[in-house]
């Protein structure tokens, strides 16, 4: 029997996210060997020829996955019909700047991007925006579909969940697979609060396995508090420091998780995606803030009931502080 393609929009699809994304979207890897996709790639008028050369790789590559690639230069063509839409397109931050700086030059491109998501898309859609700063983003563009249920639209915060995997493995000499619980509340920003407190190493807590190999109690709090905590929520920058450019294969292959377990449900504990806030951990409704969830028939879920302390409390306040100020900036633009 054959299976009918998924309808995939990129945005942004001529820049180096997109290029790392559309050969592991067509390989597979996102949806899985059974399905079949269909590229609509979108970028501005400038960027239409490097979508058009990553659109003649695509072929070169016969993926046997791939139904058809598509390059366009106007929203409304390009979400026609689609069932999974990564907003990847806008401008990242340079050295020294902070994402949210980059509200007044991307938030712009997200309204219409929604409204054109409302217009055309297909029922179910999901939305995940990857372009920073990437919560208010979401937000802007969640409050220009009035149609779609505000559950479809999502932010790419899996990276910075990702890479507290990789700081916790490293230092606890442990496998990235045996780690499961970790949360990342808040903004995708230098407010995050990475949170190990549920977090454990084949059952074992986290807390715990790094008193052990820390030397106690308060030297593994140190540690969380001045080396895990501000190298996750500024690894970022420290990318770009590092490489004189922000993150791109990272970034692709953390949107890649977080579409594959919205569509195909997590396994291995709960993960971090930025949902629309229900109220859930005093998070004010409407904002989309980062929780802990899981993936429960082709939908997120925030994870209940989880023992909050007050210094996370006060971490997660601090972050959620900074969304509501974002959100106040672009209702200032008028961009909600
Ligand atoms: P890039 O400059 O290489 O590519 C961006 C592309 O977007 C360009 O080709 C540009 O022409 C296109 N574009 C701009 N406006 C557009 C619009 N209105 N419609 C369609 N396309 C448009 O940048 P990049 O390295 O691919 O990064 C893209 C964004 O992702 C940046 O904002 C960056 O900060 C962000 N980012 C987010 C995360 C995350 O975890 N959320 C991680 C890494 C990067
Ligand atoms: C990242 O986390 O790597 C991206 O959001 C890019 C950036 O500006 O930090």
């Amino acid at each position: 029997m054959s299976v009918k393609p998924v309808t995939i929009t990129i945005t942004g699809a001529g820049g180096q996210i997109g290029y790392a994304l559309l050969f592991r979207i067509a390989s597979g890897a996102m949806l899985g060997a059974e399905t079949p996709v269909r590229l609509h790639l979108l970028e501005i008028p400038q960027g239409v020829r490097a979508a058009e050369g990553a659109a003649l790789e695509l072929q070169d590559a016969a993926f046997p996955l791939l139904h058809g690639v598509e390059v366009y230069d106007d929203p409304r063509s390009a979400f026609e019909g689609t069932e999974i839409a990564m907003l990847v397109g806008a401008r990242p931050r340079t050295a020294g700047m902070e994402r949210g700086d980059l509200l007044a030059a991307n938030g712009g491109i997200f309204g219409p991007q929604g409204a054109a998501i409302n217009a055309g898309a297909a029922d179910g859609v999901r939305v995940v925006v990857v372009g920073n700063p990437a919560n208010t983003n979401a937000l802007i563009a969640a409050s220009h579909a009035p149609d779609v249920p505000a559950d479809r639209f999502t932010a790419l915060t899996r990276l910075d969940h990702n890479r507290a995997l990789g700081q916790l493995a490293a230092t606890l000499g442990a496998r990235v697979g045996s780690l499961r619980d970790v949360t990342i509340w808040g903004n995708h920003s230098a407010t995050q609060f990475p949170d190990v407190s549920h977090a454990t190493v084949d059952g074992e807590p986290v807390p715990h396995l790094l008193a052990a190999r820390l030397g106690g109690v308060d030297t593994a709090k140190e540690w969380l508090v001045d080396s895990f905590i501000p190298r996750v929520a500024k690894r970022g920058a420290e990318i770009i420091e590092v490489r004189g450019s922000s993150s791109v294969a990272s970034a692709a292959s953390a949107a890649i998780d977080h579409v594959r377990d919205w569509v195909h449900g997590t396994t291995n504990g709960w993960t971090s995606a930025a949902v629309v806030s229900d109220g859930s951990y005093g998070v004010p409704e409407g904002l989309v803030s980062s929780f802990p969830v899981e993936s429960v028939d082709g939908a997120w879920r925030i994870v209940q009931g989880l023992e909050v302390d007050a210094f996370a409390e006060h971490r997660i306040s601090a972050s959620v502080a900074e969304l509501v100020e974002e959100r106040e900036a672009v209702r200032a633009l008028g961009l909600i």
